[in-house]
């Protein structure tokens, strides 16, 4: 494998200019151009948002954001910036972890952010339409009251948007439970390269006319085009819902715990998330959630967030006691203490724990993130061989690397592995890739798990496919857009 930065692929794009905004004023309200070009120029601090991603490692210079509120609007954008050979970065919420939503150089920055109606809904199916750029947590506040929820949960719910989630084909907190976006996204309404509508938005459950071309964008990072609409199946919302944290005297228990709660809570096990003490104590210390008592978190090596979801609560809830008390009484006890919700308040600040895992890290310092796919019983082991390079690297103390930590989702083989750093340097990037990437093919690992390529990984790929896999993304990248404009740099080295 080589190892090598490559240079993202500009030559033959163009810059945004003024003629190219008298164009796009042709068809679009005032409000939705900002560019630091246009004759009443926009300060280039309301361009900043759009050009920084959330964990402010990734920098573009756009000059040029545009916000169209309906597909035909896209589509003339899209047609336009072929043409002329602009590069275009599709933006939903902007809280992706791999750079993949800024633009690296002064690409057109294309927000969904207008585009957030819900189209329709019907509540026998369960099969939501919804424009790309609705907010993942305004769409499960409106089916709240219709008893369903989307089949996704995570920890940006607030910002990201579901055109976004389904470009990064996000995996979030129940993918245990409900699956991938590959099964529950069941049509895409798409806006190709050269500026058609592909009209995909079906709301069937079965339809097996042939390829099913929607599957390519998710997961495409906006490679391919932009998703402007979205056909969901959403789940009905279950009937009660019960969390527990539990506190383990060693990882080594974290397979066996997992084993056992499979076994007893069976069908209505929803997560089953980990993370390791450090972690912790950074989420208590940043006020992420409530802390558990002392006695609680004594003696604990790394604690595991297991909820169940049902349609009868006492049934659940007996399950979950049971569960508690087997693993309580056993002669070689799997966990130290089990804190189990008492209130829905309680469980939200469980959950809060969790949840707020990516914000600490981020208040702690620079975060170097790896999220990977490896065999569970190596979770431990990579987090303390990265540790151990960076030791005799003299890169971890108080002032270069401080922490490292693991955390993840131990249902999905998902271990996020996060460098905490005091600052983004070219040394601690040099120690960590490419031993990290080595260190995922040695155990046959994905170096993305869920959080995608990005602007971060390309230079990596071949790390997790074969050259034979990385030719035909490069045919068919070839074949959707020929003239390199949908978010140049991302993806593909
Ligand atoms: P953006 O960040 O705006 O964009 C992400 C990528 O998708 C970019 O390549 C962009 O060009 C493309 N894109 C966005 N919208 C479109 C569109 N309409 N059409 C075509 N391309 C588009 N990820 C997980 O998988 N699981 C988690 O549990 C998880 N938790 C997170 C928690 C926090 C606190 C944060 C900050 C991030 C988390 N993420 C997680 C990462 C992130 O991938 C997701 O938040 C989310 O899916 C990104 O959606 P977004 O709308 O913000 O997309
Ligand atoms: C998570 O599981 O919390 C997210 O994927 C974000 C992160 O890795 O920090
Ligand atoms: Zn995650």
């Amino acid at each position: 494998r080589r190892w090598a930065h490559s240079s993202p692929p500009f030559a033959g794009l163009s810059s945004v200019t003024e003629d190219d905004l008298a164009h796009f004023a042709r068809f679009l309200p005032p409000t939705s151009i900002l560019s630091t070009l246009s004759p009443s120029a926009t300060p280039s601090s309301e361009l900043e948002p759009f050009n920084n991603d959330w964990m402010n490692k990734y920098h573009g210079k756009s000059t040029t954001v545009l916000k169209p509120r309906t597909t035909d609007e896209v589509s003339k954008i899209v047609k336009w910036c072929n043409e002329r050979r602009i590069g275009i970065v599709p933006q939903g919420g902007n809280t992706g972890l791999v750079g993949g939503g800024v633009p690296i150089e002064d690409e057109l920055v294309l927000s969904l952010s207008n585009m957030s109606k819900i189209r329709s809904f019907d509540d026998v199916s369960g099969i939501l339409v919804a424009d790309a750029g609705c907010i993942l947590q305004s769409l499960t506040d409106y089916l709240a009251p219709h008893n369903h929820i989307v089949p996704l949960d995570l920890g940006a719910k607030g910002s990201c948007q579901i055109g976004g989630n389904v470009s990064t084909n996000a995996g979030g907190l129940r993918l245990l439970r409900y699956g991938s976006l590959h099964g529950s996204v069941l049509g895409l309404e798409v806006v190709l390269p050269d500026g058609t509508i592909l009209d995909q938005l079906t709301t069937l459950r079965k339809d097996n006319t042939g390829y099913d071309l929607k599957q390519l964008f998710i997961g495409a990072e906006g490679t391919l085009g932009i998703v402007t609409g979205v056909s969901i199946l959403a789940a009905p919302a279950p009937q009660a819902s019960n969390n527990v944290m539990l506190a383990l005297p060693k990882f080594e228990n974290v397979l066996p715990l997992f084993r056992e709660t499979k076994r007893q809570l069976s069908e209505i096990l929803s997560a089953f998330e980990f993370m390791d003490r450090t972690v912790y104590d950074l989420a208590v210390k940043h006020g992420q959630g409530r802390a558990l008592n002392p006695e609680d978190v004594e003696g604990a090596n790394c604690f595991v967030l297991v909820e169940t979801s049902g349609g009868k609560r006492e049934h659940d809830e007996e399950k979950l006691n049971s569960l508690l008390e087997s693993l309580m009484e056993a002669e070689e006890p799997l966990i130290n203490t089990g804190v189990i919700a008492t209130s829905p308040a309680h469980f939200s600040s469980l959950w809060a724990i969790r949840e707020g895992l990516t914000e600490a890290v981020s208040k702690e310092g620079k975060a170097y993130k790896y999220d990977i796919s490896v065999p569970l019983d190596k979770f431990q082991e990579v987090v303390d061989k990265t540790k151990d390079h960076l030791r005799r690297k003299g890169l971890l103390c108080e002032d270069t690397v401080k922490y490292v930590v693991g955390y993840g989702h131990v249902g999905d083989g998902n271990l996020h592995l996060n460098i905490i750093a005091a600052a983004y340097t070219p040394e601690i990037e040099a120690a960590l890739e490419p031993f990290v990437y080595e260190l995922v093919a040695s155990y046959k690992g994905s170096i993305s798990a869920e959080h995608g390529i990005g602007a971060m990984k390309t230079h990596a790929l071949q790390y997790s496919k074969n050259e034979t896999s990385i030719d035909w993304m490069r045919r068919v990248k070839a074949l959707f857009d020929p003239n390199g404009i949908m978010n140049p740099g991302k993806v593909l080295p």
